[in-house]
């Protein structure tokens, strides 16, 4: 008989959901929340409502899109944290709920967890062990993974994330949110070399990007008061400047961790991993370093459901289920 698992994504400002059967992905339906964009990062209270109005039509049409009926589900699988609480809560809420119903098991997953294990929806898929590093919104990680449900964080951000980083300097630019694609794409067409931002030396495999955001701050007011259109006239140039150093950072100790641990396959995950100066350089050091690396397909960097039902097939073969009296976790670790 088929295994059906359908897994509910809503720990930030996407609605999602997935059907994942047999351990292969059907479909992975999301819904964006465009609701955010003027207001330069996402309203946690604006989110919550949103996934609220989401939540059923996104469940219907990946039930629908696998022709299944609810009745033939296995389990439901959410994101149990890290994330917005309220975010969180409607899934979590609706998961629950739909478990009870149709008196099916409970899958609980850890979001940035999913992020990596995103990596087993397509071949190539990594063998054990392999370094990913995972970059998101809200985390920056560099992480030794075992096995599936077996790994361990070696480094992190100490303060911002890079793709809050990413965003921030967007936001000074006077570009919408989520500004990072945005960087990405005006910096295609800028030189890379032209201005310069300072590195923050933090140890071992962390990181810190709360002092380039600063720089880039100080540095924008200093041009401006020069020049008032100095942005508009230099906005490729400074996009690619500062996409440049930001990849340069994360690149810098994914390869001092790389060589400490001697682990030579390389993965990169997260909202963040869909850069594609990330995407490049990485493919040219791998040349380098000889690594093998595994880029995520551009629908699974960004949040989905499709990499919740990825984790949550592998902790259905470990029978892992959770209790119903279950609660979101905005701070979940490992
Ligand atoms: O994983 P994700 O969708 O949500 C979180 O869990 O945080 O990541 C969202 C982040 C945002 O900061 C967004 O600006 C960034 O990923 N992002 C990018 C690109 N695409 C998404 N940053 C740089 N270049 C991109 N192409
Ligand atoms: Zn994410």
């Amino acid at each position: 008989m088929d295994n059906y698992i359908l897994a509910i994504e809503s720990s930030c400002d996407d609605t999602s959901a997935s059907i994942i059967r047999n351990g292969k992905i059907v479909n992975n339906i999301v819904a964006s929340q465009d609701v955010h964009k003027i207001y330069g990062g996402v309203v946690p209270e604006l989110a919550s409502r949103a996934h609220q109005s989401n939540i059923v039509p996104v469940v219907e049409l990946a039930i629908s899109d696998a022709k299944i009926d609810k009745s033939m589900l296995s389990s439901i699988a959410f994101t149990k944290g890290p994330g917005l609480l309220g975010s969180l809560l409607v899934g979590v809420s609706f998961a629950k709920g739909m478990a009870m119903a149709l008196d099916i098991p409970l899958i609980s997953v850890n979001h940035m967890q999913a992020h990596i294990l995103a990596h087993f929806i397509n071949d190539p898929k990594p063998s054990f062990p392999f370094l990913c590093l995972t970059v998101s919104g809200g985390h920056t990680q560099i992480v030794r993974v075992d096995d599936y449900l077996k790994m361990e964080i070696i480094g992190e951000t100490l303060d911002d994330a890079v793709g809050e980083a990413f965003d921030k300097a967007a936001k000074l630019l006077g570009l919408p949110y989520p500004g990072g694609p945005l960087i990405d794409q005006y910096a295609q067409e800028g030189d890379p070399n032209r201005f310069e931002f300072p590195d923050t030396s933090v140890p071992g495999f962390n990181y810190s990007f709360s002092g380039i955001k600063t720089a880039i701050l100080y540095f924008l007011r200093e041009e401006k008061s020069k020049n008032k259109n100095f942005i508009e006239e230099n906005l490729h140039d400074i996009c690619a400047s500062i996409q440049k150093k930001l990849i340069d950072m994360l690149l810098q100790k994914l390869k001092k961790a790389a060589k400490k641990t001697g682990i030579s396959q390389i993965a990169i995950a997260g909202g963040v991993s869909a850069n594609s100066e990330l995407r490049r350089r990485l493919t040219h050091d791998a040349k380098q370093h000889h690594w093998t690396t595994y880029i995520p397909e551009f629908q699974y960097c960004t949040d989905n459901a499709g990499m919740i039902a990825m984790a949550a097939h592998f902790k259905f073969l470990a029978r892992d289920f959770e209790d119903l009296s279950v609660t979101p976790e905005p701070r979940m670790k490992f």
